[in-house]
């Protein structure tokens, strides 16, 4: 059987060749979904670091920053479920984020190796600043999806103790390459996000971006510092109870005998030992 002109013509429209380039919203749409899932992502980092460094301050503050986020306060007892939905939200809001972004990728050896010519022809720290953003964005599907995953399915795994035996016993490089890729990909996305949008706009752009770049650049620098002390608090935890099998902290005053009389501000209606 031969093939007609109008089969041809059949071909080429299915193979979508035959449309009509037409205006569309979409790509502005697909656009400001992704900034602002960057966005949420990225002030949750900021909230994630600061809750997860209060093991610095003390183990008991560390504990009590876990069990309110598990509804232990308003309840009066845990839910670590409460965690793992919130974690489940974060999860599907970084597999959407990590979409919308593909679209940006070089996905041949072409586009990369023209990509490349650009950056160095161009030399502009902005430009770099985007390729360091794609490759630690690349870096994060994979470091940030097992953290999540292992968060999600254990919530009730998380505490002064129970964080640092985790640390100790083998997931401490994760945490070490995942916390440069985090800073660095959220601290520019953040800066991209402000100089796109024109958030702190001023007569002289050039100076405004000069600005932005020197907080983002202190920003990044206070989160890994932050994040290393963290890091180091953990690993200090975790080695003096590496001998311990799944260690778990209870406050002092919680624990069944207590051994220590409760702050003067400890609710009343909490005064019972804390059953897990
Ligand atoms: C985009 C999502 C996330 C990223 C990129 C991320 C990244 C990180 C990094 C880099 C560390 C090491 C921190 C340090 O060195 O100070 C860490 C630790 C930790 N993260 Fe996350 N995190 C994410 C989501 C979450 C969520 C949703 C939870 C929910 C509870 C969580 C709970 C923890 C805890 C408890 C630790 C301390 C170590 C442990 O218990 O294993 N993270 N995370």
């Amino acid at each position: 059987m031969t093939a007609t002109a109008s089969d041809a013509r059949r071909l080429v429209a299915g193979a979508g060749l035959a449309d009509k380039p037409r205006k569309s919203r979409w790509p502005a749409r697909l656009d400001l979904a992704q900034s602002g899932s960057g966005l949420v992502l990225g002030l949750f980092m900021w909230g994630h670091m600061f809750f997860v460094s209060t093991i610095l301050i003390s183990p008991d503050v560390m504990w009590m920053v876990t069990k309110g986020f598990e509804g232990y306060f308003f309840f009066g007892r845990a839910f670590p479920q409460i965690v793992g939905v919130i974690v489940a939200i974060v999860f599907a809001l970084m597999i959407g984020h990590a979409l919308l972004a593909m679209r940006k990728f070089p996905i041949s050896w072409k586009q990369l190796h023209t990509f490349n010519s650009h950056r160095k022809l161009l030399a502009h720290e902005d430009t770099t600043l985007w390729w360091v953003q794609a490759v630690t964005g690349f870096a994060l599907f994979f470091l940030a999806a097992v953290h999540l995953y292992q968060m999600m399915v254990h919530p009730g795994a998380i505490g002064p103790y129970e964080s640092a035996a985790r640390v100790w016993h083998g997931w401490w490089p994760l945490y070490l390459v995942l916390l440069f890729a985090v800073e660095l990909h959220g601290g520019i996305g953040l800066y991209r996000l402000a100089v796109k949008w024109d958030w702190f706009a001023s007569a002289d752009p050039a100076q405004t971006r000069r600005r932005l770049r020197t907080v983002k650049w202190a920003i990044t620098a206070f989160f890994l510092a932050l994040g290393l002390l963290t890091l180091a608090a953990y690993m200090k935890i975790g080695y003096s109870q590496k001998d311990i099998a799944n260690p778990v902290y209870t406050p002092p005053w919680l624990t069944s005998p207590p051994t220590a009389a409760p702050p003067a501000w400890w609710p009343k209606y909490l005064n019972t030992p804390f059953r897990p």
